[in-house]
């Protein structure tokens, strides 16, 4: 029996193995992490992270071929593939700070892997690493091998959160990145097989280790920049009275550009796309390459721009303060059917709106209080190093009020903002918000979800991200 190992039971390594798990029964699989917590989270039936469909694949396969344990060391020697999945975060000191990668969990991963093992091993990236991360990697293993051979492979994953699962099962491609030694080419067949179990072949594409590596960056980087291409259609939509779903409709059309990946929105967020240009733009500084750095620098530029956009044109439509006025926040996650909050836009647009003195009531169905405190009371980047959680709040803890439900969060509200598209909000009583609001009552949708049509009937005054302006926001020009 071929075994796994996971090193790292995140987003990314929880759901990938369960998936393994399910569909190569012959294979047997062990997820494991340093975290007590999170392990007996993986063990228990409220698992660590919400995934639609994520339930059911663990507990067919659950301590029949798949399990979840502490015993790291145990399970990296007994294994034939070791998958390393762990936190690749932003830097936040030193030398690259706000830009590279922190490998320091993947160093350490593989200097354990190296002590550790007594057979010869395949170690798979999962994680989003640097270009040339799996050369550093295979210099650890090597200079500290005992005479044990071991192939690194790059595998990045693709799967996107609230969609895991799905993505799982019925991949776009799976990309297998090895050296282009015999040895490699056996460790990238030996992969290529457990994908096969449920991947059309076609579908799984070899490459070489540094075309795998850069793919993922590349992915990430080229999705990104479609969203801060709309994006900034948008400011040139709403300034010239076009609609920005009108034109990203028409735009889409085109075969070459495709329709997916052009809502116009408060921003993007999550774990990947942000910190994955910051790493792209290190690379290509480190390499010489400042205008292609700036390049994809302007797309994070872009991004940050909308979140100001957005709180600017908050403020200016309401009387150009929201100082004491309570704003309910409709929507944390950094998009619907997820609880992951990182790098979400709400943060920016709270901390935007807190800075000029706003009362904040905060509505998310999944988000928990102390996630959004957290949140609020963070540096950037701090999300990502769990041990040096600290500053407190700038803010007073009565500015930020987090609720359960949309009609207390929006009750006496002068204004109310949609930061996540979630599907409820799009059946809300508006008429009874409207009542409980303050007047006049403000809408600003920042993920064109609701019907601003049926809203202004209302009497509300609606701001849509990219669409034509009320005539009161045109008398309240938003200064970015
Ligand atoms: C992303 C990639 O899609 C995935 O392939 C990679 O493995 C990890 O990073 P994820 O971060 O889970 O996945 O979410 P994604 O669905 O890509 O959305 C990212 C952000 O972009 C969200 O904040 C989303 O709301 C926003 N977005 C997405 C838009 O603003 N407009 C869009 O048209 C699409």
């Amino acid at each position: 029996m071929v075994k796994i190992c996971c090193i790292g039971a995140g987003y990314v390594g929880g759901p990938t193995m369960a998936v393994i798990a399910l569909k190569c029964p012959s294979i047997e699989v062990a997820v494991v992490d340093i975290s007590v917590a999170r392990i007996t989270a993986w063990n228990s039936d409220e698992l660590p992270i919400y995934e639609p469909g994520l339930d059911d694949v663990v507990k067919q396969c659950r301590g029949k071929n798949l399990f979840f344990c502490t015993e790291v060391e145990k399970h990296v020697s007994e294994a034939d593939i070791i998958f390393v999945s762990v936190n690749t975060p932003t830097k936040t000191r030193g030398l690259g700070a706000g830009k590279a990668a922190d490998l320091t969990y993947w160093e350490s991963a593989a200097r354990m892997i190296a002590d550790v093992s007594k057979s010869d091993k395949i170690v798979v990236e999962k994680s989003t690493v640097p270009v040339k991360t799996a050369e550093a990697i295979e210099k650890i293993l090597t200079h500290n091998s005992k005479g044990i051979n071991y192939q690194i492979l790059s595998n990045p994953e693709f799967l996107a959160e609230g969609t895991a699962i799905q993505d799982l099962f019925h991949p776009d491609r799976v990309l297998i990145g090895g050296r282009d030694t015999p040895e490699g080419q056996k460790a990238i067949q030996t992969l290529k097989k457990v994908y096969a179990h449920w991947v059309p072949e076609d579908r799984i594409i070899c490459t070489n280790l540094w075309s795998a590596e850069l793919s993922k960056l590349a992915a990430n980087a080229f999705l990104a920049q479609r969203i801060s291409s709309v994006n900034a259609m948008s400011a040139l939509c709403e300034a010239t009275g076009a609609d920005v779903t009108q034109v990203s409709n028409a735009v889409g059309k085109d075969s070459r550009i495709g329709p997916k990946f052009l809502n116009a929105s408060v921003g993007f967020g999550g774990s990947c796309f942000q910190k994955d240009i910051l790493n792209l733009v290190y690379i290509c500084e480190c390499n010489g390459l400042p205008e292609v750095a700036s390049y994809w620098k302007q797309v994070i530029k872009v991004n940050d721009y909308q979140k100001s956009r957005f709180v600017n044109r908050m403020v200016s439509s309401m009387f150009n303060t929201v100082s004491g006025k309570k704003i309910a926040i409709l929507g944390f996650a950094f998009k619907k059917d997820t609880g992951d909050t990182r790098e979400t836009p709400a943060i920016d647009v709270c901390k935007g709106l807190l800075g000029d003195n706003a009362h904040l009531s905060i509505y998310d169905p999944q988000v928990t209080q102390e996630q959004i405190q957290r949140d609020l009371s963070m540096e950037k980047f701090d999300w990502d190093h769990p041990t040096h959680l600290q500053p407190m709040s700038p803010y007073g803890v009565k500015q930020v009020n987090v609720v359960s439900d949309a009609h207390e969060a929006t009750k006496d509200a002068h204004g109310l903002c949609i930061l996540t598209e979630w599907d409820e909000f799009k059946t809300l009583d508006f008429k009874r918000i409207y009542d409980n609001m303050q007047k006049p009552a403000f809408v600003f949708d920042g993920r064109n979800v609701v019907d601003a049509s049926k809203l202004r009937e209302i009497g509300f005054i609606v701001y849509s991200i990219g669409k034509p302006l009320d005539a009161w926001l045109k008398d309240m020009p938003a200064v970015a």
